[in-house]
C-alpha cells in the first residue's frame, strides 16, 4: 500500500543538524546562552535577505509584532487588521495598546475595504502575507498609507524569502514581523524576527526586547518585556539560512507544477507569476459549501491537507471581544471556501503528481 502524501514535514539535514550540534556546544562550553553572536549572524543573514538595514532576534513573531507597533508609538491609535489572520496578529496589536479596526480581506488584503474601514484614529495597518502569499496590490497599499500618514506594518510570519517582483516581503512597511514558530519555512523552534530600515525603531526593538533596559541599567525610556532569543534559538536558524535559496526554488517548483497541472474546473488556483513564495501554505479554492467534500476525497485518495489560513475569522474569536461590524464577506466566504494542498521542501515529484492527479479526480458538483 502506497503511504499518505503528507500536508508538511519538520525536516532538517545531516549538515543541518551537524552544525546546529557543532554551534550548540561551543554555546554550551563558553556558558553564554544569552544574546551573543549566533543573534548577530542571525540578525545580519536576516536583514541581508530581505534586503534592510536591521533585524533584531525576539522570542516570538507576536512578540516581534507587538515590539514593531510599540517602537512606531501606535499605542492609544487605531491599527487596521485584517478579519482573516491568526489570532496572534490582532493579540499583538491589543497587547501593544493600540485599538484594533477590522478590515475585510481574504487571501489578500483589499484596498477598497481598508478604505472603507479607516476610521479618523486610524494610525497604522497591518497586512499580513498568509501562507507566504503577496498582494499584488501591496505598492498601492503602501502607496495609501504614505498619502494618509499611516505607518504600514506587514506581518510576515508566513513569508519567509517571499518577494513581488523581486521586492522581498518585510521591505514595504516601516518594520515587519517574522515568526520562527515550529511549523515555519525557516524555525528556530520558538522565535521571531523584527525587520526594519529605520535605525531609531531598530535601537529602541533591541530596548523593548530586554525588558526595556539601557546600557546604564535604568529602565527609563519603554516598557519592555523578557523578548530575548537565547542561542541555541539562534544557532538553529543560523543553520537553516545557507540552504533557503535551494528551499526556495524548490517550493516554487511545486507552486507552479500545482498551478499548471491543476486543472479542475471546480478548483480555482490562486497563482502570480510575479510573486516569489516562500511555501508555508498551497491554497486552492472551490465553490463555498464543496470544501468538506474536496477534503474528504484527497483524504480518501491518500492526500493529507494542512490546516487552513484561516477557518475561523477574527470577528468570530470570542476572545478578542470584536464586533462583527458591518460583516466580512471576503474572510466569511474564504473560511469556507479554501483548502491547504500538501506543501514542504521534502515533497517528491511523484507526491507532486498524486496531489495533481486526486484533485483532478475529485467529482465536485455544478
Ligand atoms: C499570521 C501570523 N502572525 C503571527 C503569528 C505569531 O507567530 P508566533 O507563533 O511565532 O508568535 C503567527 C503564528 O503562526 C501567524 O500565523
Amino acid at each position: 500500500m502506497t503511504s499518505e502524501v503528507p500536508a508538511y514535514r519538520v525536516w532538517f539535514s545531516a549538515e543541518e543538524i551537524d552544525e546546529f550540534v557543532a554551534r550548540t556546544r561551543a554555546v554550551l562550553a563558553s556558558g553564554a546562552l544569552v544574546p551573543g553572536a549566533n543573534n548577530g549572524e542571525l540578525e545580519a543573514a536576516f536583514a541581508a535577505l530581505v534586503g534592510v538595514r536591521y533585524a533584531t532576534a525576539v522570542s516570538s513573531g507576536t512578540a516581534a509584532l507587538e515590539i514593531a507597533l510599540r517602537c512606531l508609538d501606535l499605542g492609544g491609535v487605531g491599527v487596521l487588521v485584517p478579519a482573516n489572520t491568526n489570532f496572534a496578529t490582532a493579540e499583538a496589536v491589543v497587547r501593544a495598546g493600540c485599538r484594533p479596526v477590522l478590515y475585510d480581506a481574504d487571501l489578500y488584503p483589499d484596498l477598497a475595504s481598508i478604505e472603507a474601514a479607516r476610521t479618523p484614529d486610524v494610525a497604522g495597518l497591518v497586512v499580513v502575507h498568509i501562507g507566504g502569499y503577496l498582494a499584488p496590490t501591496l505598492p498601492q497599499i503602501a502607496e495609501f498609507c504614505a498619502a494618509h500618514g499611516i505607518r504600514l506594518v506587514e506581518d510576515a510570519s508566513h513569508a519567509h524569502g517571499a518577494a513581488w517582483r523581486g521586492r522581498a516581503a518585510g521591505s514595504f512597511g516601516a518594520a515587519a514581523a517574522f515568526s520562527m514558530f515550529a511549523t515555519k519555512v525557516l524555525t528556530t523552534g520558538e522565535g521571531g524576527l523584527l525587520v526594519t530600515d529605520d535605525p531609531g525603531v531598530a535601537g529602541l526593538s533591541r530596548r523593548y526586547r530586554d525588558q526595556g533596559k539601557a546600557d546604564d541599567g535604568l529602565h527609563n525610556v519603554v516598557f519592555g518585556s523578557a523578548w530575548r532569543m537565547s542561542e541555541l534559538h539562534a544557532a538553529l536558524g543560523v543553520v537553516q539560512l545557507p540552504g533557503l535559496p535551494v528551499v526556495l526554488e524548490r517550493v516554487n517548483t511545486i507552486v507552479e507544477r500545482y498551478a499548471m497541472e491543476i486543472s479542475h474546473p471546480l478548483v480555482a488556483v490562486p497563482y502570480d507569476p510575479e510573486v516569489r513564495y516562500s511555501g508555508h501554505k498551497f491554497v486552492v479554492t472551490v465553490a463555498a459549501g464543496q470544501r468538506d467534500e474536496l477534503r474528504d476525497h484527497l483524504h480518501a485518495h491518500g492526500v493529507r491537507t494542512a490546516k487552513g489560513v484561516y477557518e475561523v475569522p477574527l470577528h468570530r474569536q470570542p476572545a478578542l471581544g470584536l464586533s462583527a461590524g458591518p460583516g466580512y464577506p471576503r474572510a466569511e466566504r474564504f473560511a469556507a471556501a479554501h483548502l491547504c494542498l500538501p506543501m514542504w521542501k521534502g515533497l517528491t515529484d511523484g507526491e507532486v503528481d498524486r496531489v495533481v492527479d486526486a484533485v483532478n479526480r475529485w467529482p465536485g458538483r455544478r
